[in-house]
């Protein structure tokens, strides 16, 4: 989709969908206004109907005949100042009844929001337009994707228009980069496989000379010692990867921003196996990792003047002849030898490997994404990411970073008093801490792993994909993860 920043004159704008905001009152804003003079009050004669529903977010379309405007999309705002929750609904309403349209014009920049700037409203705008346009058709015998290619975000002045074009820029990117992490995410197992995400990252380094992709095989990654990472491997029949793509778009010497991403494409559980109800969504148990390459598209399409490395532990988690037993003992590559209490904690043994070799990059700081563990949803539901931090900086910052997207995260402990919960009879460590506190003591078995560098851990497991009806990827958290590096730059 192609998104534009315009200072536009609404009586006279070509465009196939105006999209302008009314309030509790019935007034529009400056846009509002102009194109109702210019369809000669009809606008105003037809909110007087009532056809306008009064809940805020309500939509209504309306074909003109006059002027530039094919037509006009009422989008009721409530009373201004509206807050910048308000204001989502509002971008996220408008946005999904304009898809129909092969193109739309947006003035809601116009409305007024409490503690936003017009950057950020057009930052939404951009975002829930990118959003709204997808649409999972690689599957389907008629691939019918939503028509809406082009979206315009209007400025009132040329002032305004550097700060438009800058949110517009932003929020494209980061719905871009959620798209590609939802592509990846809806696709099945037996397509997204882990080769499969590594001729992704073969590609994106191919297409883009300041990325480079290099791929660990399970041989290279047995003879570096990853053990935790191989006893999730060899019950599969697919091979396994790891992956880095390397992106330097920052000074030469800059210590990069490493990603770590959980890519399991497939979770059975293993010999722990999982119970049948609702197993095929273990597809999305790759979403962490489905994230790293939404974040690694944005950032070489916006060019970002950034170092960062998007690591990728790729394995299908299956029971086989070959697979891990409950009470089997592994050496990490860190040294540390695990016993494996059950199969279906395979992320923290794939990922302890990967944050190990994220050590390599000399990295400013790590930050891993995965669809960790069931007990993050039963904490945290669907609405947060669960966020855990050796350092209380790099905690707020991303706490920050998702409040401004509204991809929000919420901070959980990483206590000492934890710890004991993964004490072994056997090993150094068990890979499970019982039935309390599962987020956490997953978090807590990471944390022995990243204790050489500032790290976050993201448990994506209640926030990257839904369930029911609206079934698939969310794309979260590729919007926190980009407004957290472009904060940086
Ligand atoms: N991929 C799952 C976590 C998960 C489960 C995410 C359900 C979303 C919904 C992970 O590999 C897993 O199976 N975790 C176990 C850990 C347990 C065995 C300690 C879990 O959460 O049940
Ligand atoms: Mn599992
Ligand atoms: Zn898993």
């Amino acid at each position: 989709m192609q998104f534009t920043a315009k200072v536009t004159d609404i009586s006279k704008q070509r465009t196939a969908c105006a999209i302008i905001a009314v309030d509790n009152k019935n007034r529009f804003t400056d846009s509002g206004n102009a194109l109702d003079k210019a369809s000669n009050g009809s606008l105003a004669k037809l909110l007087k109907r009532g056809d306008l529903g009064s809940a805020a977010g309500s939509t209504l379309m309306v074909p003109l005949l006059e002027g530039g405007a094919e037509r006009a999309l009422l989008v009721r705002s409530g009373k201004t100042p509206i807050s910048k929750a308000e204001f989502r609904k509002l971008a996220d309403a408008s946005a999904k009844a304009v898809t129909a349209q092969k193109e739309a014009t947006s003035y809601l920049a116009e409305v007024s929001v409490s503690d936003a700037d017009a950057n950020w409203q057009a930052n939404q705008l951009a975002l829930a337009a990118g959003l709204a346009a997808y649409k999972f058709t690689r599957c389907l015998s008629e691939a019918k994707p939503y028509p809406l290619a082009k979206f315009t975000v209007h400025a009132s002045d040329k002032k305004q228009l550097k700060e438009v074009q800058k949110g517009v820029d932003i929020g494209s990117a980061q719905g871009l980069g959620s798209n590609v992490a939802r592509e990846l995410g809806n696709l099945p197992g037996n397509i997204c496989t882990p080769s499969y995400l590594v001729a992704e990252a073969k590609a994106l380094a191919k297409k883009h000379t300041k990325l480079t992709t290099t791929v660990l095989d399970n041989k290279k990654m047995e003879s570096l010692g990853m053990g935790a990472f191989m006893s999730v491997a060899k019950g599969s029949d697919e091979p396994a990867a790891m992956i880095a793509m390397n992106y330097k778009g920052g000074k030469a010497g800059q210590k990069p921003i490493v990603l770590v991403g959980k890519g399991i494409t497939f979770d059975t559980g293993g010999i722990s196996l999982k119970p049948g109800m609702q197993m095929d969504e273990m597809k999305f148990d790759m979403c962490g990792a489905a994230s790293v390459f939404g974040v690694m598209n944005a950032l070489v399409e916006m060019n970002a003047p950034v170092n960062v490395v998007g690591v990728v532990a790729a394995a299908e988690n299956m029971p086989s002849g070959r697979a891990s037993k409950p009470g089997d003992i592994v050496t990490s590559m860190s040294g540390k030898t695990i016993e494996i209490l059950n199969t279906d904690a395979e992320g923290r043994l794939v990922l302890c490997d990967a944050l190990t070799w994220a050590g390599k990059f000399k990295p400013s700081v790590v930050i891993d994404i995965a669809t960790l563990t069931g007990a993050c949803v039963i904490a945290l539901g669907h609405h947060a990411t669960g966020l855990y931090a050796n350092q209380d900086k790099l905690a707020e910052e991303l706490i920050s970073a998702g409040e401004t997207t509204g991809d929000r995260a919420w901070r959980m402990p990483l206590w000492d008093e934890y710890q004991p919960m993964l004490n072994s009879n056997f090993a150094d460590l068990q890979n499970i801490g019982g039935r309390e506190a599962g987020s956490v003591t997953a978090a807590c078995f990471l944390a022995r792993f990243a204790e050489d560098y500032n790290w976050a851990h993201l448990d994506i497991a209640g926030s990257a994909w839904k369930s029911g009806a609206a079934k698939g990827a969310t794309g979260r958290p590729v919007p926190l993860l980009l407004q957290y590096i472009l904060n940086k730059k």
